[in-house]
């Protein structure tokens, strides 16, 4: 034992979150509820400032979440975004640029879908509002002024249902796309609070689908991090 931490969990800590991965091809057939619930009962085991919990969740599933689906596509198809934590491209560094360059290179390439074709890259996109097929779609909405502290908060959240869902055997991915699409998404669930931080897509992943064989590398430690002392 190491203090209360077994040090066998270690080990699947490695597992766990090096082995979540984003997913972007998933099979019909739906998560159970008594899994779903167990998850997202979890994921709200995870810290935030003064243990405030600034998050809001909208889950949505079978019909809500095909109807869903077909809102977004019109929208897309005729531009008609809003976003609550606005978008810039600008936000990147060189070298941020740079990882962002060679995951798009990885992702398109595994799709099939050449460097220079703005055309199929845009289709792709535009399909994945479509949740990648997942069966089931989460909302999160950030709470009280929607501020950088507290959209932190929801980010730990979000990260902490990623990984109850890999727990679980199931398959996500998070999709910041999905935020361009904020007053659909609160008129389409009924939200009348907070401002919309991500959705997440998630069900059972189609392991036969190369684009899920896609993996993303990580910046060396000593890139990101200094130990003082
Ligand atoms: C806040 C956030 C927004 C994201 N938005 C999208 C998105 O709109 N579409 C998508 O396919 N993946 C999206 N991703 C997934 C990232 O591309 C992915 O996490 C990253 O490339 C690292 O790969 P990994 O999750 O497989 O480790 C998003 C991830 C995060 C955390």
């Amino acid at each position: 034992m190491n203090g209360l931490i077994p040090t066998d969990l270690s080990a699947y800590a490695e597992k766990l979150i090096r082995g979540r991965r984003a997913t972007r091809a998933f099979r019909p057939e739906p998560v159970p509820m008594n899994t779903i619930r167990a998850v997202f009962a979890l994921a709200g085991a995870a810290p935030s400032n003064s243990n405030a919990q600034p998050w809001r969740v909208e889950v949505a599933s079978g019909r809500r979440r095909d109807h869903l689906a077909d809102v977004l596509e019109a929208a897309h198809a005729e531009q008609h975004t809003s976003v609550d934590f606005p978008y810039s491209e600008d936000m990147y560094t060189p070298v941020q640029h740079e990882r962002r360059a060679a995951f798009g290179a990885d992702l398109y390439g595994a799709l099939g879908i050449g460097p220079g074709d703005h055309e199929a890259r845009a289709a792709y996109d535009a399909e994945s509002l479509r949740f990648y097929g997942a069966p089931h779609v989460a909302f999160l909405f950030v709470t009280g002024d929607g501020g950088p502290r507290l959209a932190a908060d929801v980010g730990a959240y979000m990260q902490t249902l990623l990984l109850a869902m890999a727990a679980y055997g199931v398959a996500s991915c998070p999709q910041g796309l999905l935020s361009f699409y904020a007053d659909i998404a609160r008129a389409e669930l009924g939200v009348t609070e907070g401002k919309l931080l991500a959705g997440i897509s998630f069900g059972y992943a189609d392991n036969s689908a190369p684009v899920n064989r896609v993996t993303t590398k990580r910046a060396a430690l000593e890139t990101t991090t200094t130990f003082h002392g």
